[in-house]
């Protein structure tokens, strides 16, 4: 796992030069991909043109699913890598500084290796099955806190939130009631980062793509967060639906989103 760790870095920090290089300097190279809102930049192409090269070079053989390409590479291949070049477009759009490049190694399916690079506040964070989560290259771990009422969470609102009620609304708004407070970054790579690490404590989405969230995944899991579907079900990753904690929330998070949205408080 070493290596696939070692070149997914490689590739990260020369995509995070991009964006960093790219930062301010949009001018109106912002185009929107077919839903309103879902933004595609020149950063965001020029980013994924990095890490393909760095990643083709070295693995030529295996297969790849990213953003802005699809799929690519040969198909059959064990070997799955799933790259976000630029995750958190809106925010880098509007230079609010929230956002990273986000690699994820799957291998027959489950993540292994997963490499999420902020360039703004240079954080790089790492991890690989059985190897341990790192953030600039110290050991990171999960926060204690096991009383819903007084976590911090986080989550994000996908493009698609205008066409269905299964938007998200209502569970951002039960959850605001119950908790210390409910963030949304933006980034879901960042969000499954910093739950890791133990600054927030859970974090819920839906209509998520596996480049948003499989580096994340072995992350917050080597970190000893737990993820699952909503329903605690082992997750698919194909579903876009997460629930992502620091274990210790996981069951009652997990039942206020099945359970208790239609009994939240209206007001
Ligand atoms: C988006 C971000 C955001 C999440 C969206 C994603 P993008 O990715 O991760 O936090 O709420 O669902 O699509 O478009 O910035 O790469
Ligand atoms: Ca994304
Ligand atoms: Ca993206």
């Amino acid at each position: 796992m070493q290596i696939f760790l070692d070149i997914a870095t490689e590739a990260a920090l020369a995509a995070g030069a991009v964006l960093q290089a790219y930062f301010g300097h949009l001018e109106d190279a912002i185009n929107e991909k077919g839903r309103p809102g879902d933004l595609v930049t020149v950063a965001d192409k020029a980013s994924e043109k990095v890490i393909l090269e760095v990643l083709r070079r070295h693995f030529p053989h295996h297969s790849i699913l990213a953003e802005e390409s699809g799929k690519l590479g040969d198909q059959q291949s064990e070997y799955l890598w799933a790259i976000d070049p630029l995750d958190g477009t809106t925010n880098y759009a509007h230079q609010y500084p929230f956002f990273t490049v986000s690699i994820g190694l799957l291998v027959n399916g489950v993540p292994q290796v997963g490499v999420i690079y902020d360039p703004f506040h240079n954080e790089l964070f790492r991890a690989a099955q059985g190897l341990g989560a790192t953030r600039n290259r110290n050991a990171i771990a999960v926060s204690e806190t096991s009383d819903l009422s007084k976590s911090l969470l986080v989550t994000g609102f996908g493009y698609d939130r205008r066409e269905t009620s299964d938007n998200n609304y209502a569970e951002f708004c039960h959850l605001t009631h119950l908790t210390q407070g409910v963030r949304r970054s933006g980034s879901a790579s960042l969000d499954l980062a910093y739950v890791a690490c133990g600054r927030v404590d859970g974090y819920w989405e839906r209509g998520l793509a596996p480049w948003d969230i499989a580096a994340g995944i072995i992350l917050l899991q080597e970190a000893g967060g737990k993820v699952t579907a909503y329903d605690r079900s082992p997750l698919k990753i194909e579903s876009g639906r997460i629930l992502a904690t620091n274990s210790r929330i996981h069951d009652s998070l997990s039942h206020e989103l099945i359970a208790g949205v239609g009994n939240s408080i209206k007001n």
